[in-house]
């Protein structure tokens, strides 16, 4: 199939009536599966109603069927459609994130979502983006759209159209290219039918963002180290995710530490990839030495992140140590994201 691309400025005013946006919108209302930039990464889009176009998000990216589908709406009002319930925390979260990086799961009303999309649960997680191309697409095809991340199962999530286009070319309808996304870590997903609140995942909107507006939140213990054999309650925790090509390591330690890892690797004669910061960048000796944004904003970490991970692949290194960060604000999501692109390995000096 021909991937088709639509390059569209995100900076136009409403977008709504665009032709681009209007030729996108006609290929989701005829069940095809089209990418889309959202405030966080590129999500593949369908209509979350039929029962053909979610099949075909899952079979585009090798996605395991138990793995339920984020609904994206334009529109609070169209909540009411698919949703049993909505509890007054979420309605307060949502006044205060949404639009935003918020994902929440709700009581779902049987017989109008694709059962596909929910993975036969009895709950729905859906989120309100912040994106003027995203909201523009939502508003022109008037469906609810089911939309994971737009990259092969287990790659890293995309930050650009090029992303996609790396894992998905040839396997959907098309692409509108945004250009780069800006916060880079999925949404936050948390779990409003359990009183607290629970985050399933960590992601844009920080713990403290969201117990600033309704007190206590809980974090599911299955993303706790500590609590290893716990079964996490979001399907897709599960799953290693996020992984670059070669081995990844995350390094608790000096930089002398690092240094002598990566040493003893290139002794051995293999290509050793190192993960840092600006400000660390150049007191590395390896092969290749990535600076993922500056440790004193961690914002431009989440917004480079996958990036990294996949010019890893690119420059064909056979083994990468990383430095780990700061548990704080969405720290949270990054150290998240590479636990699970490490598959869990960690060296503590
Ligand atoms: O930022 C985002 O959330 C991006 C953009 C495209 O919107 N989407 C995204 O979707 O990250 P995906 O499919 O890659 O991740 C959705 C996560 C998975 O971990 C899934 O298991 C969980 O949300 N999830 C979906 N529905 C759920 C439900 N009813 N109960 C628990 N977890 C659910
Ligand atoms: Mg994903």
């Amino acid at each position: 199939m021909d991937t088709k691309v639509w390059i569209v400025d995100k900076s136009v005013d409403n977008l709504v009536g665009n032709p681009q946006i209007v030729d996108a919108a006609q290929i989701l209302r005829d069940n095809e599966v089209v990418a889309l930039p959202t405030e966080t990464v590129y999500g593949l889009g369908g209509n979350a109603e039929s029962d053909e176009a979610v099949a075909k998000i899952f079979a585009a990216k090798g996605r395991p069927g138990d793995n339920p589908l984020i609904i994206h709406i334009a529109d609070r009002a169209q909540l009411d459609r698919f949703v049993l319930e909505v509890p007054p925390v979420a309605e307060a979260l949502m006044n205060a994130f949404w639009p935003g990086p918020l994902t929440l799961i709700f009581k779902r009303k049987p017989g109008v979502l694709s059962e596909k999309a929910t993975a036969g649960l009895d709950t729905v997680a859906v989120r309100m983006p912040d994106h003027p191309v995203a909201a523009a697409l939502l508003r022109q095809c008037a469906l609810p759209i089911a939309a994971p991340s737009a990259n092969s199962s287990g790659k890293p999530s995309p930050t650009t159209a090029a992303h996609v286009l790396e894992d998905l070319n040839g396997k959907i309808a098309g692409i509108v290219d945004g250009g780069a996304t800006g916060v880079g870590v999925e949404s936050t997903v948390v779990d409003c039918t359990e009183e607290p609140p629970v985050i399933l995942r960590p992601g844009g909107v920080t713990q403290e963002q969201l117990q600033a507006v309704i007190g206590q939140v809980n974090v599911d213990p299955a993303l706790m180290k500590t609590e290893g054999e716990a079964r996490p309650k979001a399907p897709g925790m599960k799953y290693r995710h996020y992984a670059p090509n070669a081995p990844l390591y995350l390094v608790s330690g000096t930089r002398e530490f690092l240094q002598s890892l990566v040493d003893e690797q290139r002794q051995k004669g293999l290509r050793v990839g190192v993960l840092t910061t600006e400000e660390f960048v150049d007191q590395y000796a390896a092969d290749v030495v990535l600076a993922c944004g500056r440790r004193s904003e961690l914002e431009t970490i989440a917004a480079a992140l996958y990036d990294t991970l996949r010019v890893f692949n690119q420059r064909k290194v056979e083994i990468i140590y990383s430095e780990i960060f700061p548990y704080s604000g969405v720290g949270h999501a990054i150290m998240n994201r590479l636990e699970k692109a490490a598959g869990g390995k960690i060296i503590t000096e």
